[in-house]
């Protein structure tokens, strides 16, 4: 447990110390019934979250940049939304499973209408990981109509598209401690072209892109796979750990080679989707438009609903029966979820991204500008930004003082998530106060000030990471491993 510091600004008031020690024996009891993958985060308890603030039940609130990891983009617990949700459940009417029933109807209609795919469908899941699984299933449908073998799905290294079988094989990078081996089950990946790192070494003179898919490609028949047994892409346009856009150059030449080889693409929009980058779509930013598109977390803010996008011919592929799910397209979420949409529109909070995450950055990279040894880069667009931390002796990633960063930040009434990869995440609901993210963003800087002076002598002098991720909060906790 954490000395206390007692915080107290506009928005920020901590009382306790961190895990307050009040919670010891529910977050304990938690523990004791869940397994340990479910304590990754901040010791914090959850009491209320109400647009940019969560508070526990001990006194304590935070300006909450982790958005319930990427997902209240309206805010938390926006009142059109519970407006919708008790509306709906006044109705008495909380499962249908593919009966028809309006509320459905009238979110399908939305996602259509916004959606840049001509004559386009879309299907309603439950989970971001049902969206993206099923999406693959309608690619690999198409491909092998044409082939037998062209049934691969290729995705960017380290991308996240969840946790059911396809969707974890085509997530993350090849492991000796995978459970399963992914090129077993036709998935294959290639390198995110990330900027700050460029993934071919020397950045020379390709800023747009346009020359790395030529490399993925290469790496691709390197592995022997060809568009012969390529079925689709299924590619986070704006990946959650890198928050950097797939450069326009790139995403055209992936475009027109897929085109010409019969492959399809799917956008997974589950993290950037939703107004998060300042657009609508974070596919936008590249300026192509995909097959299909995903959709979750900050579709409703809040109930689970996830979205599966794309055109006519391809989602009426699978026959009557043979695609759907229990709770896909609930009446209570489909209500939250369109409520939700309208604010995101009718407030302007994709604009406000844009303009928020504007300034936030503005003055992220001011006050981070006197730890420039310790960052490879901090960006983003909209409010979707990450601060990259790198260790200067070896010049990789700097698990240590990122995780160290989210603590102190904890501690001072900004709430934030560890990610264990050397980088945090600046996502607030895009509904927060400028002034809020301004003065979270100055905390952050004091943040890296205080993880610094307090990293361990012999990091501090050499910049060796002497540790992993493992976070004192959660060891006071009880956290195993
Ligand atoms: C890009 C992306 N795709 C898919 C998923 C999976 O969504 P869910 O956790 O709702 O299954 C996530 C979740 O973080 C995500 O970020």
């Amino acid at each position: 447990m954490t000395s206390l510091t007692k915080i107290a600004s506009r928005w920020r008031r901590i009382v306790t110390p961190i895990p307050a020690p009040q919670s010891l024996p529910l977050l304990e009891r938690l523990r004791s019934v869940e397994p340990r993958s479910m304590a990754g985060l901040p010791p914090v308890v959850w009491q209320e979250a109400e647009g940019f603030l969560v508070r526990d039940p001990y006194g304590n609130q935070w300006i909450d940049l982790t958005s319930g990891i990427v997902m209240a983009n309206a805010g938390h617990a926006h009142p059109r939304v519970i407006e919708a949700i008790q509306r709906a459940t006044d109705a008495r009417l909380l499962a249908t499973y593919a009966f028809p029933q309006r509320q459905r109807l009238e979110l399908l209609e939305k996602l259509v209408s916004l959606s840049p795919i001509s004559d386009a469908k879309a299907i309603l899941f439950s989970a971001g990981t049902e969206a993206t699984e099923c999406a693959m299933m309608l690619m690999r449908r198409q491909g092998r109509a044409i082939h037998s073998k062209k049934i691969g799905i290729v995705s960017f290294v380290d991308s996240y598209h969840g946790r059911t079988l396809a969707a974890a094989s085509a997530s993350g990078r090849r492991r000796d401690t995978d459970w399963i081996d992914r090129e077993s089950l036709h998935h294959f990946q290639i390198p995110f072209p990330f900027g700050p790192r460029w993934p071919w070494g020397e950045r020379i003179e390709d800023s747009t892109g346009c020359h790395a898919f030529e490399h993925c490609l290469a790496q691709l028949t390197e592995q022997g796979v060809g568009h012969h047994q390529i079925a689709g892409f299924m590619l986070e346009t704006v990946p959650g750990w890198a928050t950097w856009p797939m450069p326009a150059g790139f995403a055209r030449a992936l475009v027109a080679w897929a085109r010409s080889h019969d492959v399809l693409l799917c956008f997974d929009e589950v993290q950037s989707g939703c107004g998060r980058t300042g657009k609508l779509f974070g596919f936008e930013h590249c300026g192509v438009t995909p097959d299909l598109i995903t959709l979750g977390k900050g579709l409703s803010s809040s109930l689970p609903v996830s979205a599966l996008l794309g055109g006519r011919e391809l989602l009426d592929d699978p026959a009557a029966g043979e695609m759907s799910s229990t709770h896909g397209g609930n009446p209570v979420c489909a209500a939250a979820a369109l409520a939700n949409l309208c604010v995101l529109e009718e407030e302007g909070l994709i604009e406000a991204a844009a303009r928020t995450g504007a300034l936030a950055l503005a003055r992220l990279r001011s006050v981070l500008a006197p730890f420039g040894e310790r960052l490879l880069s901090v960006h983003g667009p909209g409010l979707f930004i990450s601060v990259h931390f790198v260790n200067p002796e070896t010049g990789e990633p700097d698990v240590f003082l990122a995780d160290a960063v989210v603590r102190e930040a904890v501690n001072r009434g900004v709430l934030m998530f560890f990610t264990h990869r050397g980088f945090v995440k600046f996502t607030p609901p895009l509904n927060i106060d400028p002034e809020a993210a301004l003065e979270a963003a100055d905390v952050l800087g004091e943040c890296v000030a205080a993880a610094i002076e307090h990293l361990p002598a012999r990091q501090k002098s050499n910049g060796t990471s002497i540790s992993g991720p493992h976070d004192e909060l959660n060891t006071q906790v009880g956290r195993g491993g």
